[in-house]
């Protein structure tokens, strides 16, 4: 170790774990930097790649990392990002950052279309669909509120599914075969209204983030519009945008 001496009572790996800190703190590694890997760190430090990985395991449980499977250890952002370029879910979102993602289904049912919703989904006014409200949770920390509104074939039989312990995107893909393809978003700021603030345990009138997402199976086909709420300090919404250059 370069910044303790042996006789420094603190385990190995917590000496470890504080001078990494120490980079991220100090800037020197950035949210989205790969860092070295368990050998690299056990070579540059003169410790074990155990001692290493247990270093690494504390900040990733700490938040300070994330994992990508056979991709490496990566400094986390500070707050939860939501891909605006791939089309994901909330689901996969979480779990990108090392993090559990739960849902708790507030409401699910089959309602006629109202004209706002039949718009968005392209299909009659008074058409039944299924309209799904949920909870979704980081680690047991409330997080945003979804409210969703589906038609496709046989979309009531969702009203049966286990919401709960499953993606809707995934269920949409394995169970009922639908391929999503594309979706729009639209992104406004706001406050929390008294029914959220209660849900996602905020102060009445807290910044937030609205979204407004249409879900598309294939170019001209909705199956999903989704209102959603994420609470304002804990989200952060990514684009990566490039000049003069075509993006496929
Ligand atoms: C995002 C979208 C929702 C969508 C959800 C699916 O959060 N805003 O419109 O329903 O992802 O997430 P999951 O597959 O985890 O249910």
């Amino acid at each position: 170790m370069h910044h303790h001496s042996h006789k420094s009572p603190l385990p190995r790996y917590y000496q470890l774990k504080e001078i990494m800190r120490e980079k991220i703190i100090s800037g020197a590694w950035k949210p989205g930097d790969l860092i070295p890997s368990e050998r690299e760190l056990g070579e540059q430090y003169g410790i074990s790649r155990m001692t290493a990985r247990q270093a690494i395991t504390e900040l990733v449980n700490e938040g300070m990392f994330y994992r990508e499977q056979g991709k490496g250890t990566f400094v986390s952002r500070h707050k939860i990002t939501q891909q605006l370029i791939r089309l994901t879910g909330f689901t996969e979102d979480i779990s990108a950052r090392g993090q559990a993602p739960a849902t708790r289904v507030l409401n699910v049912t089959m309602i006629p279309a109202d004209e706002n919703v039949a718009e968005h989904l392209r299909i009659r006014v008074g058409l039944p669909v299924l309209r799904l409200q949920r909870l979704r949770l980081a680690d047991d920390e409330p997080l945003a509120v979804e409210r969703s509104h589906l038609y496709f074939i046989g979309c009531e039989q969702l009203v049966d599914d286990d919401l709960e312990h499953q993606s809707l995107y995934r269920l949409l893909e394995a169970k009922y075969g639908i391929q999503l393809i594309q979706a729009e978003q639209e992104l406004e700021a706001g406050l929390t209204n008294e029914e959220d603030s209660k849900l996602l345990h905020l102060p009445i009138g807290s910044p937030a983030l609205y979204t407004r997402r249409t879900t598309y199976t294939n170019r001209d086909q909705p199956i999903e519009y989704a209102r959603s709420i994420y609470s304002g300090s804990k989200y952060t919404f990514y684009t990566h945008m490039m000049r003069n250059q075509l993006v496929l």
